[in-house]
């Protein structure tokens, strides 16, 4: 790997990350949760300390949020921005080096990735892929969702890892369909994404960094072949078709949107499905409810994604000088919105740590964020998520976990590395694509 790259490592993660670790040994608990030391318990306990001190809390290094409003509130506001991790709000000349050290390859979570842009070309990139993920669109797929579950759940025997046996192949499986990708390339797109899916972390380690570029280079190989082949009709219809049929869009800003698409299709979903998993087992009393009543199961999709948000936070930056729960941000200042402290506001949902599948407003959760960048795969995730959860439950009622649950160790992504499960006797043997 290059110096270069070494330089933007250090701007871009290796000073916060030193920033971070100072605040951590000395027992600063944001600090604790920004570089994942801190358990759920901690976690939990910091969202209260943060909404018991107000909407907006000022740190030393940073605003943010754990209050339902003031993170709704903020996501839907114009005058606040996406957060380039590439020099925003950081004096010079660390923009400069970062973009002078640009490996340039597409990055998910950098621009023109639409995550990471602003109207008027937020609304550009998205656009162009956003009929396919509307609910009618997404109701169309619900046919294939449910066969490539029961597929997967025709393999699962004895002793399994529900993590990467069921839960990640089930929508890398989906997404994959829908952008052409052959099922040869699953295990590579679960690999690059599990390296990239650390990204989106702030102060992430020299090592991880690496890793995470090496992958997006051979998912950038890989594009520079795929998209040609869309281009050329040979994959029939892609959700991609619209982005590489308009001339107005460069390569690296399709590459960029279809890596996003890939990584965010999946790297989300499998936290869903893992942490509905150890939820439901933790919670027998809502299993059998669930058991008795399929027609829940979408509720309790909802209440999973509320109360283990897979993606616990967001940041945003003010455009301009902005009045905001009784306090001014100036124009640059970021905001971390702890999308998971919001889910669990008292003001909003009662008895907020309880797992209740027939909470009325859980659907109001800011799992899925709010806004113009609102996710644009949730309808996806929802029945991937409910088919998933309730096929596995469905097929094997005797499931337990044979071990504890291993974290996987991300901050923003939230979710489990493995779920060692002894699934029991299956109930019936759904026939593959039945
Ligand atoms: C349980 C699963 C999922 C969760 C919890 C989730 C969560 C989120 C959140 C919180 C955002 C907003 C981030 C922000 O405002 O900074 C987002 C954006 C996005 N999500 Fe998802 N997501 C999930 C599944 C999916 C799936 C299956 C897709 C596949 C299409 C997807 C594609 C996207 C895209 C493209 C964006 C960016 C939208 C934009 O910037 O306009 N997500 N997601």
């Amino acid at each position: 790997m290059s110096a270069s790259l070494w330089v933007r490592w250090m701007a871009m993660q290796g000073v916060p990350r030193a920033f971070l670790s100072v605040r951590a040994l000395r027992g600063d608990p944001l600090a604790r949760l920004l570089l994942g030391r801190a358990e759920p318990m901690e976690r939990n306990l910091l969202f209260d300390r943060l909404r018991a001190r107000g909407g907006l809390v000022r740190t030393p290094f940073v605003r943010v949020s754990a209050d339902y409003e003031v993170c709704r509130s903020v996501l839907r506001d114009s005058r606040f921005g996406v957060t380039n991790p590439v020099g925003t709000g950081l004096p010079q000349p660390m923009p400069a080096l970062m973009n002078w050290a640009d490996p340039g390859i597409p990055n998910p979570v950098e621009p023109p990735s639409m995550l990471m842009v602003d109207e008027p070309d937020h609304a550009r990139y998205r656009r162009a892929v956003a009929h396919s993920f509307t609910p009618r669109a997404i109701e169309r797929l619900g046919d294939r969702v449910e066969t490539i579950t029961a597929d997967l759940l025709a393999e699962l025997t004895g002793d399994a890892d529900l993590l990467t046996g069921y839960a990640a192949r089930l929508p890398v499986a989906v997404m994959a369909d829908l952008l052409g990708l052959p099922d040869h390339m699953h295990p590579h797109l679960l690999e690059w994404g599990d390296s990239a899916a650390v990204l989106l972390d702030i102060g992430v380690s020299w090592a991880a960094f690496r890793r995470a570029v090496a992958s997006l280079r051979h998912l950038d190989r890989y594009l520079h072949e795929h998209i040609p082949r869309i281009r050329r009709g040979e994959l029939g219809e892609t959700v991609l078709d619209p982005m590489i049929t308009d001339p107005t869009l460069s390569h690296r800003e399709i590459a960029a949107n279809a890596a996003l698409l890939i990584d965010a299709g999946f790297e989300t979903t499998v936290n869903l499905i893992g942490n509905g998993i150890v939820l439901l087992l933790e919670n027998p009393g809502a299993l059998a409810r669930l058991r008795a009543e399929p027609a829940l199961w979408p509720a309790a999709v909802e209440e999973i994604l509320r109360l283990e948000s897979p993606v616990q936070m967001t940041v945003r930056t003010a455009h301009r000088d902005v009045e905001l729960a009784g306090e001014r941000v100036a124009a640059g200042e970021m905001i971390i919105l702890l999308l998971a402290g919001a889910n669990r506001d008292p003001e909003i949902f009662a008895d907020p740590c309880r797992f209740d599948i027939t909470r009325p407003n859980a659907r109001e959760h800011l799992g899925f964020g709010a806004g113009a960048h609102v996710c644009l795969g949730a309808a996806l995730a929802r029945i991937e998520g409910a088919a998933a959860l309730r096929g596995l439950f469905e097929r094997f009622p005797a499931l337990r976990l044979a071990a504890p649950p291993e974290r996987r160790g991300l901050v923003t992504l939230y979710g489990y590395r493995r779920l060692s499960a002894d699934l029991g006797s299956p109930v019936r043997s759904p026939a593959p694509g039945a």
